[in-house]
């Protein structure tokens, strides 16, 4: 079986690990105070928080942008559930949008189509490791007096129209969860230009404090341990060779997969991370029995889209959105980790070849 995901963690990792384990210092410590400050440099923000997960991200986010309970913040429907899930959580209402069906990501012009006089702000999800348009979405922010967020979760490095991400928003959130294109075990960042924004970040994770038990704002804990950070370290050093992996083994993929099924789409000026290399067709059922056949593992993300799901009945108002519905229907994503083989790649492409002729 060709694992759709796995960690990759070596004797550097393990070796980080164990000195912050010898330190005494497991909490949020020096570690983490210098992951925020490489993790910054590499994504070219001024600042990094850095959080518990890419959830708590989103929602720390959120709420230091002032998003209130109430409030409109348009999303898109085709993305994980934790992007409508934060705005839910803080008592704000998910609007969901529909997708661009070449991309993936939110369309701009339907996110426009659903602003009203509630809207606050616009997140933006680059599914997949492909950036969403920015430049027309931070038009379209900037036209409405919207709040523009980015849920990197599945984009750390990608670049889009010369802009990385994080440099067209107020805030960029990630995430480093096992399978992302960089992990810290559980955890998450926030970037930002404003540096008194990422400072209200820092209160809100850790109970709204200022100094030790004064707290000048309710807040949480959702911080980052010392021992992510370590980790976190020694992976961010391995991000930009892993995603050229990762590009590269998507254009093998492209090149013997094209013409059987739909390959991803990269719109011009676009560095797409393939944190998932993810294919289109009808015919999703033979192409899954030929790798469950095979032995290849895959994903279907999202198989039901948010405004689908039972969690946002109250949200989703019943509105078709048939690119997101469609889309749903017939991606399927496959095996793009940097370690895989050269006889891993080619019984995936044999696997969906095989798939698609039947
Ligand atoms: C698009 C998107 N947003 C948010 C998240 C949430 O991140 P985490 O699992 O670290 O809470 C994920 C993680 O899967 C994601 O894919």
């Amino acid at each position: 079986m060709i694992p759709l995901a796995m960690p990759l963690i070596g004797d550097d990792e393990i070796a980080a690990v164990n000195r912050v384990m010898r330190s005494g210092m497991l909490a949020q410590g020096s570690e983490v105070a210098a992951f925020e400050e490489e993790f910054a440099a590499a994504e070219g923000a001024n600042a990094a928080a850095a959080v518990s997960n890419g959830t708590t991200a989103l929602i720390v986010a959120l709420q230091a942008l002032g998003i209130e309970p109430g409030d409109e913040v348009i999303v898109p429907s085709f993305t994980f559930a934790a992007t409508a899930n934060a705005v839910a959580t803080i008592g704000a209402i998910p609007v969901f949008a529909d997708c661009d069906p070449d991309t993936f990501c939110i369309d701009p012009d339907h996110a426009a189509s659903l602003v009203t006089t509630h809207t606050r702000a616009l997140i933006a999800v680059h599914l997949y490791g492909h950036m969403a348009a920015m430049g027309r979405l931070h038009e379209l922010a900037r036209d409405n007096e919207l709040y523009l967020v980015e849920d990197a979760a599945q984009a750390h490095g990608a670049e889009r129209d010369g802009h990385r991400v994080g440099s067209l928003s107020d805030l960029a959130t990630y995430s480093f969860y096992p399978t992302k294109n960089m992990t810290t075990g559980e955890g998450g960042m926030v970037t930002g230009r404003d540096l008194e924004l990422v400072e209200r970040i820092r209160r809100l994770r850790n109970h709204g404090m200022t100094e030790r038990y004064h707290h000048a704002t309710v807040g949480t804990n959702a911080r980052m341990t010392d021992i992510a950070a370590a980790i976190g370290r020694v992976q961010l050093r391995r991000l930009e060779i892993w995603n050229r992996q990762r590009r590269a083994i998507a254009a093998t993929y492209d090149l013997h997969l094209a013409g059987n099924v739909a390959v991803p789409f990269v719109a011009a000026d676009t560095y797409h991370v393939y944190h998932q290399y993810t294919v289109r067709s009808s015919r999703r059922r033979d192409l899954v029995e030929s790798c469950e056949e095979t032995g290849v593992g895959y994903g279907i993300y999202y198989p039901i889209p948010c405004h689908q799901q039972a969690a946002f009945d109250r949200y989703s108002s019943g509105r078709a959105l048939p690119h997101t519905e469609s889309a749903s229907e017939e991606v399927l994503s496959l095996p793009v980790r940097p370690n895989l083989t050269e006889a891993e790649i080619e019984q995936v492409i044999d696997a969906v070849n095989k798939g698609a002729k039947e």
